[in-house]
C-alpha cells in the first residue's frame, strides 16, 4: 500500500481529481489517500492557503497528486503551486506531449517531452516598484539549478530512449542569464555523446512547434519559456485536457496535469479528466506499478479512439463522470 497525499484544488479540480480516485480504484493500485486540500477552496475554509497539514503530509508521503489550484490575484500573494514547488524542491517538471488516436488535431505525429526548470526564473518571486509607474522583476538563472535540469534532461533521454535534447532559450538577448543557462546545458550535453543535442531560440521554437512539432523529442527549458511551451504544446495534441506532468525532485514528487482550474467551465461536470488520470499514471509509474499504468493508459486511449464517451474539448457530448466511467469500465474489461 502506498500512503499518497491528495489535493483535489480548485476550479475543476474537484471533479478531476474524483476521477482519478475512481481510475485509480479500477485498476486496484492499492493506494491510501491522505486528502487534504490546498488554494482557495482551503483558504475559504481554513483561513490558510495551504494548510500545515498539508505540509506536513506532503513531507511525510514524498508523493502527491493535486488537482489544479486557483492562483490568487493581486499583491503579496504568491502562487500555492509555486510555493510547493520551491518548498519540496521538486525541480524538474515533466510534461510528456504525445499525439492519442482519435483526437481531432492537425498533427498526429507529436512525441516530445518538456523538461521545464522549476524553482527559478522570473518565478522567483522578486518583484517590486522601483519607483511610481516603474516596476521590476527579477530573473534568476542559477549555475546550479541549470546543471540540475540538464542532468535531469539528458539522464531521462537516456532512460527513455530518446534521441534528441534541444535547449530553448533567449541568450541572444539574456547574454548573461539565458547565457549562463545554456553554457551549463552545453557543458551537461558534452557527458552524453549518444543524445544528439541542439539549441533553438524561444520565439523561433514557437514557430518550429507549431510547423514541425515531429522533429522535437526532449526539450529542456528555463521555467518561463517552459510554461508557455506547455501550453503550446498541449494545444498541437488536442488541448490542455489531455496533458500529464510532474514535478519531480530528488526525493518527493508532486503529479498534476498541465491545465489550470478553469473556472469557465468549473463546476458544471464538463472537464475533460484525461490529462489527471494520465498524470496518476505517471505517478504508478514513480511508485513502481508500470503495469497498473499501462493499463490506466490503453483504457485512456481506447475510450478516446472509439469515442462516445468524450468530453466536449474533444467533440464528443459526455460529462466528466460519463468519461470517468468509461474508463474505468474499460479497465475492468481489459
Ligand atoms: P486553464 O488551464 O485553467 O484554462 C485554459 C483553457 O483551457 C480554458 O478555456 C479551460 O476551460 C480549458 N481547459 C483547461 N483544462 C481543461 C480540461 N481538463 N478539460 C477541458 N478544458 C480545459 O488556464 P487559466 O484559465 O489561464 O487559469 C485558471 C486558473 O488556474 C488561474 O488561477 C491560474 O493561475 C491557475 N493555474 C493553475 C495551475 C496549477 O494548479 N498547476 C496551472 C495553470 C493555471
Ligand atoms: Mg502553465
Amino acid at each position: 500500500m502506498n500512503r499518497i497525499t491528495l489535493v483535489p484544488g480548485d476550479g475543476i479540480g474537484p471533479e478531476v481529481s474524483s476521477s482519478v480516485v475512481k481510475v485509480l480504484k479500477a485498476v486496484d493500485a492499492e493506494i491510501i489517500w491522505d486528502e487534504i486540500n490546498g488554494g482557495e477552496t482551503a483558504f475559504n475554509k481554513t483561513g490558510k492557503y495551504i494548510p500545515d497539514e498539508l505540509l506536513d503530509s506532503i513531507a511525510t508521503n514524498r508523493v502527491a497528486f493535486k488537482g489544479p489550484i486557483t492562483t490568487p490575484v493581486g499583491k503579496g500573494f504568491k502562487s500555492i503551486n509555486v510555493t510547493l514547488r520551491q518548498k519540496y524542491n521538486t525541480y524538474a517538471n515533466v510534461r510528456p506531449v504525445k499525439s492519442i488516436p482519435g483526437v481531432k488535431s492537425p498533427f498526429h505525429n507529436v512525441d516530445l517531452v518538456i523538461i521545464r526548470e522549476n524553482t527559478e526564473d522570473l518565478y522567483a518571486g522578486l518583484e517590486h516598484m522601483i519607483t511610481e509607474g516603474v516596476a521590476e522583476s527579477i530573473k534568476v538563472i542559477t549555475e546550479k539549478a541549470s546543471t540540475r535540469i540538464a542532468e535531469f534532461a539528458f539522464k531521462y533521454a537516456v532512460a527513455k530512449k530518446r534521441k534528441k535534447v534541444t535547449a530553448v532559450h533567449k541568450a541572444n538577448i539574456m547574454k548573461i542569464s539565458d547565457g549562463l543557462f545554456l553554457d551549463c546545458v552545453r557543458k551537461v550535453s558534452l557527458k552524453y555523446p549518444e543524445i544528439s543535442y541542439e539549441e533553438v531560440i524561444v520565439d523561433n521554437m514557437c514557430m518550429q512547434l507549431v510547423m514541425y512539432p515531429e522533429r522535437y523529442d526532449v526539450l529542456v527549458l528555463p521555467n518561463l519559456y517552459g510554461d508557455i511551451i506547455s501550453d503550446l504544446a498541449a494545444g498541437l495534441v488536442g488541448g490542455l485536457g489531455l496533458v500529464p506532468g510532474a514535478n519531480i525532485g530528488d526525493d518527493i514528487a508532486i503529479f498534476e496535469a498541465v491545465h489550470g482550474s478553469a473556472p469557465d467551465i468549473a463546476g458544471k461536470n464538463l472537464a475533460n479528466p484525461t490529462a489527471c488520470i494520465l498524470s496518476a499514471a505517471m505517478m504508478l509509474d514513480y511508485l513502481g506499478n508500470s503495469n497498473a499504468a499501462n493499463k490506466i493508459r490503453q483504457g485512456v486511449f481506447k475510450v478516446i479512439e472509439t469515442g462516445k464517451n468524450t468530453t466536449s474539448d474533444l467533440g464528443g457530448s459526455s460529462s466528466t463522470s460519463e468519461m470517468t466511467e468509461a474508463i474505468c469500465k474499460a479497465i475492468e474489461q481489459s
